[in-house]
């Protein structure tokens, strides 16, 4: 007996190193994420990860017969290190399969799409965050929210109400709360009780060119901020952002800037400042943002933008960041495979250096990973095609998912 115990004490030892030595990955029925400083924890330990980001789940999800693609696509991103997805929370407007029709008025059917999205990712292990609402008029966005208020006599004109006027402002609170309290038809769990969703973002990519300030915008995420976190403590948020620089880091934003950013009423470092903010978002799209440049001026700009903000979480923010958007379409100028995959290296090292001290570079997301019979975006990653990006991608992903934080 004192033998057998001893023998099971010496395999939870050995259980115990195993685990400190692989750190912490996403598995199936485990914690919320949460945040302590720099760090993403998971089940008690420091969470650092890569993933991707697929648009279109909930869309596919919202035919039962196409469901597949997402399973395939989830067990596909696990085989490759990949545990965090990024997908939109939104869907507004008359529409072919909207989430949100008209204000507060919801498709059950797409509803049930995006349930089916969390509940999978929840059996398999991935992570998910979701902005709640998109800067651009794809999918609906801000111009939508617009648009509903003015059929309902508000004196709105330019995209830009949306953060002031207070119909549209109630309409994405309206939003706010109905995803919140979403009752999941498979888990039978709500969405702000569920530990498979890993965040929150206020919006894909929130800009406001009418003032280039960067207040207007600073403004809204102190007013949402707040009340999403009263209505869900759960989950981490963040807002989404392109990381631009704005009237608060007049250095950067004169030297790190792509040029045309100056003017969209971003600012990376007020916008994040705030203390319902948990962590820090940038997108890096060099390729797109330069067009002119040669590959190796835009390789050199991606290395800085990302250690930039790497170094601004970390230093001004104390607060983790993740990259929630970077590729290489095959449709920008002089596009070459090997330039694609010098920018997933660079740019999976870049984080991968940060997090092994405990930094604030919490993991990249690429833009974007489809599944079967999917048509390709120019920017589309189909894991099984084993192409040198994939190989590049999966082990830069285990790599980077094997730290647990120090
Ligand atoms: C954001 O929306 C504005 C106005 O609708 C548009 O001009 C701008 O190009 C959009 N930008 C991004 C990055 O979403
Ligand atoms: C990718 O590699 C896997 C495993 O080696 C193999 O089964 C599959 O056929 C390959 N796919 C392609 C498109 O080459």
């Amino acid at each position: 007996m004192k033998y057998l115990c001893y023998i099971v004490f010496l395999a939870i030892v050995i259980a115990q190193n195993y685990n400190d030595r692989l750190g912490v990955e996403a598995v199936p029925n485990d914690g919320f994420v949460t945040r302590n400083g720099l760090q993403f924890i998971l089940n008690g330990k420091p969470f650092y990860a890569n993933g991707f980001n697929a648009y279109w789940l909930t869309y596919e999800a919202t035919d039962p017969t196409a469901r597949y693609k997402i399973t395939n696509a989830f067990q596909d991103a696990i085989s490759h290190g990949l545990t965090i997805a990024r997908t939109w929370g939104f869907h507004d407007g008359a529409i072919y399969r909207a989430l949100q029709t008209s204000p507060g008025i919801y498709d059950e059917q797409t509803f049930q799409g995006l349930d089916f999205v969390i509940a999978e990712a929840k059996r398999l292990g991935i992570k998910m965050i979701m902005p709640l609402v998109n800067n651009w008029s794809d999918y609906g966005g801000r111009k939508q929210y617009v648009a509903w208020a003015q059929s309902r006599g508000e004196k709105v004109s330019s995209d830009d109400d949306f953060y002031t006027n207070s119909l549209t402002k109630q309409f994405y609170m309206n939003h706010v709360k109905t995803m919140m309290n979403r009752v999941n038809t498979f888990t039978k769990v709500a969405y702000k009780d569920e530990p498979a969703i890993m965040a929150w973002q206020l919006m894909n990519e929130p800009q406001c060119k009418s003032d280039p300030s960067g207040k207007t915008l600073t403004a809204w995420i102190s007013e949402m901020a707040p009340y999403v976190k009263s209505l869900d403590p759960n989950h981490l948020l963040s807002t989404g952002h392109e990381g631009f620089y704005g009237d608060s880091s007049p250095q950067r934003k004169t030297f790190l800037n792509p040029p045309a950013a100056n003017i969209v009423g971003a600012d990376f470092i007020a916008n994040h400042n705030i203390d319902a903010i948990d962590f820090a978002s940038a997108h890096c799209a060099a390729d797109l943002w330069f067009q002119k440049l040669d590959q190796k001026s835009r390789l050199d700009f991606s290395r800085k933008w990302l250690q930039g903000h790497i170094d601004d979480a970390q230093n001004i923010l104390k607060k983790p960041l993740i990259l929630a958007e970077f590729g290489v379409g095959t449709d920008t100028p002089s596009y070459t495979l090997a330039n694609r995959d010098a920018v997933f290296t660079a740019t999976y090292n870049i984080f991968y250096l940060s997090a092994r001290k405990g930094g604030s570079g919490a993991g990249a997301l690429f833009w974007d990973l489809i599944s079967d019979g999917m048509s390709n975006d120019p920017s589309a990653i189909l894991l099984r095609d084993n192409s040198s990006t994939v190989k590049i991608i999966s082990e830069a992903s285990k790599r980077l998912g094997s730290i647990g934080g120090k």
